[in-house]
């Protein structure tokens, strides 16, 4: 409303000036704008509960069993609800194949594994984002050398990557950040270019396009979540996709003790199959498919008040969105936005208070820069320094220097502010106490 008023009289340019200390404002005193608490993001209804009970009911509350067993259709495979959710995500997203983990985190892990990454090779990751993307190749003895971001979407800057491009890369992991898809285009480009394998993971990114593509159809291999904050869950689980036969089939040897299943079965490139137990349960399994089939009724909701918070936002001069690409449809894990200090003129800390007094839920950055982290810090994982002391590994380059991403490090130190109120069942009256609280602090 304030900044209306200034633009109905010609003071565009007319400087914010916020009066922390009016007793009027909750940090003071005041009454808040909001008391009701904020919901959590669960999604299960009646159809996973019964299916749930399904599976339950079923007697099998998995049929893994870590061994070649050509002659059992479930054992090696897993049960009917993991092999029926598996052929529906594939329907879904339009690939040959999709092979169910316990966690996302179990998917990165077992894609690294499958694309036969290991001591010696370098893999270009993002540095802001969920620590296992960088932890991925550590586990195989590889090492994560990170790219910067851009600062305007959050996503791996190709540029950057290409920078950090060496004989020694052998994968791009590209996440989706936000639910906001990354410049696929010149990620693939860069990947055909320098014979770089990708992985992409879509953990907060279910449905997201570009170019009118599922994200995890571009690259090698696709890592999707469903944890409990994730558009659609299951308590924990994830699915990779892939249309590589080769590639699945390693997964699911990584998925299932895969180091007691090559000999039976005669597979020759056993490197890098120590076969974990990244398996998900027929009950998860029967729930994700009813939350596979309500995906799109959840995105679209959350778009719903993704899009209502952009549009009230857009009075907001130093409250700036992430930017969609143009070629993207983004799915919105979070509400991700630039707080910009110097149109504001006070610090995002203080904002956030006062913005949080009032009943909102604004977070502070998002993960510090992943190499701030001691693992990167000290270059020790496993004992004696490995993997970074592996004499493969010498003449990596190993840089995890404070500075080296300056735009994670602008966006995470100053600049970033996440909301997670997009999410369901929140409803759009919800998203006005957020604008509500904003104008309120910009007023007075
Ligand atoms: C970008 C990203 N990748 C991977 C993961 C790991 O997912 P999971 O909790 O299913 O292991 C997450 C989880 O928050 C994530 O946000």
């Amino acid at each position: 409303m304030f900044i209306t008023q200034c633009k109905q009289y010609g003071l565009q340019n007319m400087k914010y000036k916020f009066n922390l200390n009016n007793k009027s404002l909750a940090i003071n005193g005041g009454k808040p704008i909001r008391k009701k608490p904020w919901m959590d993001n669960f999604t299960i209804g009646e159809e996973e509960k019964s299916a749930a009970i399904r599976a339950i009911n079923s007697g099998y509350l998995s049929l893994f069993e870590g061994s070649h067993t050509p002659d059992n259709p479930f054992s090696f495979l897993g049960g009917p609800e993991v092999q029926s959710l598996e052929e529906e995500w594939s329907e879904y997203y339009q690939v040959k194949y999709s092979i169910s983990m316990n966690s996302a985190t179990s998917g990165l892990y077992a894609a690294i594994g499958a694309l036969g990454i290991g001591f010696g090779d370098e893999v270009i990751v993002s540095p802001y984002t969920m620590s296992a993307c960088a932890m991925a190749p550590m586990i195989y003895g590889a090492i994560p050398i990170f790219a910067d971001v851009e600062l305007e979407t959050g996503s791996l800057d190709p540029d950057s990557i290409e920078e950090k491009i060496t004989e020694r890369t052998k994968a791009i992991l590209v996440v989706h950040q936000f639910g906001l898809p990354a410049d696929m285009d010149r990620i693939m480009e860069i990947a055909v270019k320098y014979n770089i394998r990708i992985i992409e993971d879509c953990a907060q990114a279910h449905l997201a396009k570009f170019n009118d593509k599922f994200v995890g159809t571009f690259g090698d291999i696709g890592v999707f979540s469903l944890n409990v904050n994730k558009t659609i869950q299951t308590g924990e689980g994830g699915v990779c996709i892939t249309n590589n036969s080769d590639l699945a089939y390693r997964l699911q040897l990584i998925r299932n003790h895969g180091e007691a299943v090559v000999g039976p079965a005669g597979y020759e490139n056993i490197t890098n199959i120590c076969g974990f137990n990244y398996r998900l349960t027929e009950v998860q399994a029967a729930m994700a498919r009813e939350q596979l089939k309500k995906v799109e009724e959840l995105t679209s909701n959350r778009l719903e008040l993704v899009y209502e918070l952009s549009r009230l936002l857009d009075e907001v001069e130093f409250l700036v969105p992430l930017k969609e690409r143009k070629s993207a449809k983004s799915t919105y894990y979070v509400f991700p936005m630039r707080f910009l200090e110097e149109i504001a003129g006070i610090t995002r800390d203080s904002f956030i208070k006062a913005v949080n007094a009032e009943g909102i839920l604004f977070n502070q950055g998002y993960v510090k820069p992943l190499y701030y982290e001691p693992v990167y810090q000290k270059k020790q994982l496993f004992k004696n320094g490995y993997p970074f002391s592996a004499s493969e590994n010498q003449g990596c380059r190993m840089n995890y220097s404070k500075g080296i991403c300056p735009n994670a490090e602008k966006l995470h130190f100053d600049e970033m502010i996440i909301n997670e109120h997009i999410r369901p069942p929140q409803l759009k009256n919800d998203i006005s106490d957020i604008i509500k609280s904003i104008n309120k602090i910009i007023e007075y």
